[in-house]
């Protein structure tokens, strides 16, 4: 697709419902990111996620969608302690879930780990910019690259994953003019968040799109639809409705035979 100048769609998706809606939407690339953590579990970081945790939202995405590529992205500290746990967990994603890539977070410092996964068959795709596991050191959830130490640092990192062999690196909240000239500099297409109009794709947390997430809505989510109001007001629309008699009604109901119920009485 970038060969062809064709812009790239990434979602991500972390139910079979869901996965086969934006699948059959049409959408090429499915992560299974472990904005999961926050998004659907609750939790304050991404930092919590588990393996285990991963692995079911995967599966459950992967009995959904039909054509789109799968990426299960890897939790914290499932690939930084040692190669042999990076390749074991990158091929569980694979093997017991369904997936058919993997995303790390990093560049220079996991260009090694990503060339060895890929050495065995896996599909990598890189992360780097606002790396949200890192977020402890990162200080928040801001823009990096925006010093020239950063930005060179920024380049670094993109090229040590290009030459690693990479399908592609996501660039969350980079300034646009370093992700359009990361861009230009590296062969494998990139997918930016909040990293402005010239990366080779976009990728959005559905649940961003979709206005589902309502503790807060980072600069760089456009929400296309405000699913929480509709939800809120479905839910409210039941309540009353339950609480006047007027649902359920006939069709809702099942009917039986009433000789049976004569029998009975
Ligand atoms: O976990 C996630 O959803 C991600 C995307 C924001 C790229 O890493």
């Amino acid at each position: 697709m970038k060969e062809k100048g064709e812009k790239i769609a990434m979602l991500t998706a972390y139910d079979y419902s869901t996965a086969k809606l934006v699948d059959e939407a049409g959408v090429p690339l499915i992560l299974v990111g472990d904005s999961l953590g926050m998004v659907v579990l609750g939790y304050e970081s991404t930092i919590p996620v588990t393996m285990d945790e991963m692995l079911h939202h995967t599966r459950a995405v992967a009995r959904g969608a039909r054509n789109a590529l799968i990426i299960g992205d890897m939790p914290f500290m499932t690939y930084q302690v040692s190669i042999e746990d990076a390749l074991r967990n990158a091929g569980r994603f694979l093997q017991e879930a369904g997936a058919q890539a993997v995303k790390l977070e990093g560049g220079v410092s996991m260009a090694e780990t990503a060339s060895r996964i890929i050495t065995c068959g896996i599909p990598v795709m890189g992360h780097i910019g606002l790396t949200p596991q890192s977020i402890n050191q990162l200080g928040g959830f801001k823009a990096v690259g925006k010093t020239s130490d950063a930005a060179a640092r920024l380049l670094d990192d993109a090229r040590a994953l290009d030459e690693a062999g990479v399908f592609s690196i996501v660039l969350e909240c980079v300034p646009e003019p370093l992700s359009k000239l990361i861009t230009e500099k590296v062969s494998t297409p990139t997918i930016g968040i909040g990293a402005g109009k010239y990366c080779d794709g976009q990728v959005q947390v559905i649940s961003d799109l979709l206005g589902l997430y309502t503790d807060f809505v980072p600069r760089h989510a456009k929400q296309f639809v405000r699913l929480a109001d509709s939800i809120k007001q479905a839910t409210s629309d039941y309540i009353a409705e339950v609480q006047s008699g007027t649902f359920p009604t006939e069709k809702q109901s099942y009917a039986m035979d009433e000789s049976v119920l004569a029998d009975l009485q």
